[in-house]
């Protein structure tokens, strides 16, 4: 059995939610404290055993090369000071693992994005990371722990939160049968026979919504190239998704651990003081 090696990260987004901010900064380079919002996702996906990482961008998104780089003039003047200390948590991450680039032409949804990230990919099992859903825990990180789920289950794995009813039109939505397992907490693992992306209240198959956290099998693809326009008009990678669930190929995951959506204002704001108030 291959383990799971790399990690993409869809950002070729427009962050329109963070105007005028994310004009000409990308939405995934947002700090949260001093670290940006990417930053944390590769970190996690380290922590997880993950050493490729492959980073689907856009138009305006260079500077996060550059981050996940070395920049020699800065290396050179904060050498021996006081300051050197800042420079050592993404030194270490650059050691860690290696970063491949593919650019979206063209913004036609998170499905689309994903099947841009193939060339990166190959023909392996892969993780997925939503860098904007920023998630936390003392324990093992969300991805180790389905990473690990993966190696038990080889198959496609969703991260999902419970959610009040009446956010069900912001998130990918899922049902589905319990699967015993006496390794894992009562009714966190879920057979997935159903998947609406963004559905109303009334159309909502429960209160599970995906969070930005995936394992896809690398059959994936092909679904998504055969995939139609949905929600919206993009290819989701839900609908992808609902093709596989319908052959038992889908678990969906209640992982342990806090998830912070930094995709809006309010949510950024919580995740900063969370942070801020842990680091002191
Ligand atoms: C995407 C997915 C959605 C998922 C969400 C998690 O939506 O399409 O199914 O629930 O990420 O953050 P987006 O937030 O990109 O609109």
């Amino acid at each position: 059995m291959s383990k799971i090696k790399k990690c993409l990260f869809p950002a070729a987004g427009y962050g329109t939610r963070f105007l005028p901010a994310t004009k000409a900064i990308p939405k995934e380079m947002l700090p949260v404290l001093t670290k940006p919002l990417l930053q944390y996702g590769v970190e996690e996906a380290i922590e997880a055993g993950l050493d490729t990482m492959a980073i689907v961008t856009g138009r305006g998104k260079r500077s996060i090369e550059d981050h996940f780089d070395i920049s020699y003039e800065l290396e050179h003047q904060i050498k021996g000071t006081s300051k050197e200390s800042y420079l050592t948590e993404i030194r270490s991450v650059i050691n860690a693992c290696t970063f491949s680039y593919t650019r979206q032409v063209e913004m036609r949804g998170l499905g689309h994005a994903i099947l841009t990230g193939e060339t990166l990919i190959g023909d392996e099992a892969f993780a997925v990371v939503l860098a904007d859903d920023l998630c936390d825990n003392d324990g093992d990180g969300v991805l180790s722990q389905m990473v690990k789920l993966y190696e038990k289950y080889q198959c496609c794995i969703v991260a999902v939160e419970e959610i009040p009813p009446e956010d069900s039109n912001k998130y990918g939505v899922i049902a589905g049968d319990t699967i015993k397992d006496s390794t894992y907490a009562k009714n966190s693992l879920v057979r997935v026979n159903d998947m609406v992306e963004k559905p109303e209240l009334q159309d909502a198959p429960s209160n599970l919504a995906i969070i930005g956290r995936y394992i896809l099998t690398p059959d994936i693809f092909d679904v998504l190239r055969e995939t139609q326009p949905g929600k919206g008009g993009e290819i989701q990678i839900t609908d992808a998704l609902l093709e596989m669930a319908k052959i038992g190929k889908v678990i969906a995951y209640k992982f342990d651990g806090t998830r912070f959506d930094c995709g809006n204002v309010d949510g950024f704001v919580e995740a900063t003081n969370y942070f801020y108030t842990k680091s002191n």
